[in-house]
């Protein structure tokens, strides 16, 4: 079951849209269930994440939780944004049932996408910035 939290993000999402002339957009996908996500960010001259938006096409918690995750980068700074893992948005979403887990990894790998985007288009190298991984599966929970 899901908690009301997550219903509530599911049928209020937060900052759902897209940023035009974004400073970084990342897309990422579950090649098994079909879902999609992409976040959207911008990012200040002194790297404090300004606005944060998200585009999911998937299942209820995949929205919630690319709803949530915006919530909780909004106002972070870069780095401080790679440290909200998927543990953090299920968390503040009053959890996950078992076979949604994997929703929560996609919005932490969306922010990372996102960010890694930004970090190609501004040449830097941000410590701790992974690239994006091609299909975000289960597995990858596992990896902590
Ligand atoms: Fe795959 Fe939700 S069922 S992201």
């Amino acid at each position: 079951m899901y908690s009301k939290k997550v219903m509530d993000y599911f049928m209020n999402p937060r900052n759902m849209g897209e940023i035009e002339d974004a400073s970084g957009v990342g897309t990422v996908g579950n090649a098994k269930c079909g879902d999609i996500m992409r976040m959207y960010l911008n990012v200040s001259e002194k790297g404090i994440i300004e606005d944060v938006k998200f585009k999911t096409f998937g299942c209820g918690a995949a929205i919630a939780t690319s709803s949530m995750a915006t919530e909780l980068v909004v106002g972070k700074t870069v780095q401080e944004a790679l440290k909200v893992t998927n543990k953090a948005v299920a968390e503040a979403l009053d959890g996950l049932p078992a076979n949604k887990v994997h929703c929560s990894l996609l919005a932490e790998e969306a922010i990372n996408a996102a960010l890694w985007d930004y970090a190609e288009k501004n040449n830097m190298n941000i410590e701790g910035l992974k690239p994006p991984k091609e299909d975000v599966h289960e597995e990858y929970l596992e990896e902590e």
